[in-house]
């Protein structure tokens, strides 16, 4: 897919003195009293920023936080601790604007945040004056915002479409150069690991991956289902059986394609959903009426392990177990290990999934950690982002 790259403009002198607008993804999680608990969209947010700052630009950086009320600002609503955090990477002062839509006073050389986009009456619903007015503010637009890159909003989408130049910055051209290399032109065999509680949240992305993939590793309550469909059974524990001809489907498309979806052979139950509750290893067919899976079993993790060692590429989207728990963490431990251990290429992204990867201290051997959530389950689903699809059009506009 073709787009401008900010690195470009950069490298080309274009952005030298011109007003530069940066939308960001700094929605980041805070605790009760508003501080920041994980920073990493902001540190990810921090080369485009010194980029447009070293090619002499002035800079305006944007983002939402939260989904607050359109035109309620609340103080929990404020991108303050961001600005304070991005102040500290940036090594300089970093301004917090309110009320900025109908002008920003900024120099080249500096740095201003404007506040929660999402404040804005008419960001969600993208409307076009909102968008137009956005887009007055700069010469060029830069979307730098992967998180945020499959929803069409007014800081997102509209200002793309009206800005004189629209950009991918540094982040947004990273992601999808990654997911370019994990999904369209893989090195195989391209395995992925598809784990969460419930196929139905899953489900588009298991048919999009089953036309694509060589090994599809199903995990959590994804797992549960699959073992049903396979004609085990599961006890207690988490599953759809109404999606039961859904993962048949899959499993069925996998095979005609002479690849496979690998059913544990053995997991590891409780009687209860709890972290002291004592875990038993069982046989996949044995699992008894009262049991809840927890996890995948240890002959089933040296099997996905190895699997996942033999692969040329690999796509990350879950825990396969409750990792939470140190009893029923085995089964990701493995799967994180495997995966740090493999020559593959390897890509990663969700919330869950960066938990498990920060628990197991992988972060430098995963080759590319996503910060997209809902837009990284997106592009698994094979859709075209609003962001690329914009940027495309804007590319030969
Ligand atoms: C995210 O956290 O996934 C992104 O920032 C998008 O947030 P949203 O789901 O509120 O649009």
């Amino acid at each position: 897919m073709q787009f401008i790259r900010f690195s470009d403009l950069c490298a080309s002198g274009q952005a030298s003195g011109k007003r530069v607008f940066i939308r960001a993804d700094l929605n980041v999680p805070q605790d009760d009293a508003g501080k920041i608990t994980e920073d990493t969209r902001i540190r990810a947010s921090i080369p485009c920023i010194e980029m447009a700052l070293k090619a002499g630009a002035a800079v305006m950086v944007t983002s939402h936080l939260g989904r607050p009320t359109e035109g309620e600002f609340k103080p929990e609503d404020s991108l303050a601790p961001v600005a304070a955090r991005m102040s500290e990477l940036l090594g300089k002062p970093v301004k917090l604007l309110s009320n900025w839509v109908d002008g920003v006073a900024v120099n080249p050389g500096e740095v201003v945040l404007l506040e929660n986009c999402r404040v804005n009456k008419g960001e969600k619903k993208n409307v076009p004056e909102l968008a137009r007015k956005m887009a007055a503010l700069c010469d060029i637009f830069v979307h730098d915002a992967f998180g945020t890159a499959h929803r069409a909003e007014a800081s997102t989408y509209g200002i793309a479409q009206y800005a004189k130049i629209a950009s991918a910055g540094p982040l947004l051209a990273a992601e999808m150069d990654a997911i370019g290399k994990a999904l369209a032109n893989p090195k195989r065999p391209l395995v992925a690991i598809v784990a969460g509680s419930k196929v139905s949240t899953k489900l588009t992305i298991l048919q999009a991956l089953s036309a694509k993939v060589d090994g599809l590793i199903v995990g959590g309550g994804i797992a549960n289902t699959f073992m049903l469909a396979a004609g085990l059974k599961i006890g207690k524990s988490l599953a759809e059986p109404d999606l039961l001809a859904d993962a048949k489907a899959v499993i069925e498309a996998m095979k005609a394609r002479g690849a496979a979806v690998p059913i544990p052979v053995d997991v590891v139950c409780a009687k209860t959903f709890a972290a002291d509750a004592p875990a038993t290893i069982k046989a996949a067919t044995d699992v008894a009426d009262d049991d809840l899976i927890l996890d995948i079993g240890p002959k089933t993790a040296e099997i996905l392990a190895n699997q996942l060692k033999a692969a040329g590429t690999i796509v990350w989207n879950g825990p396969v177990g409750v990792f939470e728990f140190d009893a029923f963490a085995g089964g990701t431990k493995a799967i994180a290990h495997a995966i740090a251990e493999s020559d593959a290429f390897s890509i990663a992204g969700g919330g869950d999934t960066l938990a498990a990867i920060a628990k197991y201290g992988i972060e430098k051997d995963v080759s590319y950690i996503s910060t997209g959530g809902g837009a990284f389950l997106e592009v698994l689903e094979g859709k075209t982002l609003p962001a690329f699809e914009i940027l495309a059009k804007r590319a030969v506009t």
